[in-house]
């Protein structure tokens, strides 16, 4: 992902932060790539772990392509900083990020919270 040369709209949304942001772009311009460097970008300059993150997708398998591309550039920025104990940890934090569908996680805070729900209505 470092190769990349950005653009510098494709930079803001990487390094934007404090506020909401919304991307929109054409087909294969780059979303998802900016996405995953965005999350490596607050993995490294914020030092936050991956597991406090939360990444939701609309389909399982973009849930795992982006699980595989967060840990594809999480390898490869160990290759440029091997000593980054913060980013080897990663390794071991990805295995239980939260990066899912958006089904898949309000599920989970269902079944996390099941007795806060105190009526349950069929109709
Ligand atoms: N600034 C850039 N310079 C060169 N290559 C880039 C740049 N930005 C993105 N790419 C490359 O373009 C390809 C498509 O990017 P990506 O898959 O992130 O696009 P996308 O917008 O998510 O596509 P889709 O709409 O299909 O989901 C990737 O190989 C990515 O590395
Ligand atoms: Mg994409």
């Amino acid at each position: 992902m470092s190769d990349i040369k950005w653009t510098s709209e494709q930079l803001s949304a990487i390094k934007e932060h404090g506020k909401n942001i919304l991307v929109a772009a054409a087909a294969g311009s780059g979303k998802t790539a900016v996405l995953v460097e965005r999350i490596i970008n607050k993995i490294i300059e914020n030092k936050i772990d991956i597991d406090k993150m939360l990444v939701v997708t609309f389909t399982k398998a973009a849930a795992s392509e982006m699980r595989e591309k967060i840990l594809d550039a999480i390898y490869k920025k160990i290759e440029e900083e091997p000593d980054n104990m913060h980013l080897q940890r990663q390794i071991n934090l990805i295995a239980k990020a939260s990066i899912c569908t958006i089904d898949a996680f309000c599920l989970d805070i269902v079944k996390n919270n099941f007795f806060e729900i105190r009526y349950f209505s069929k109709s």
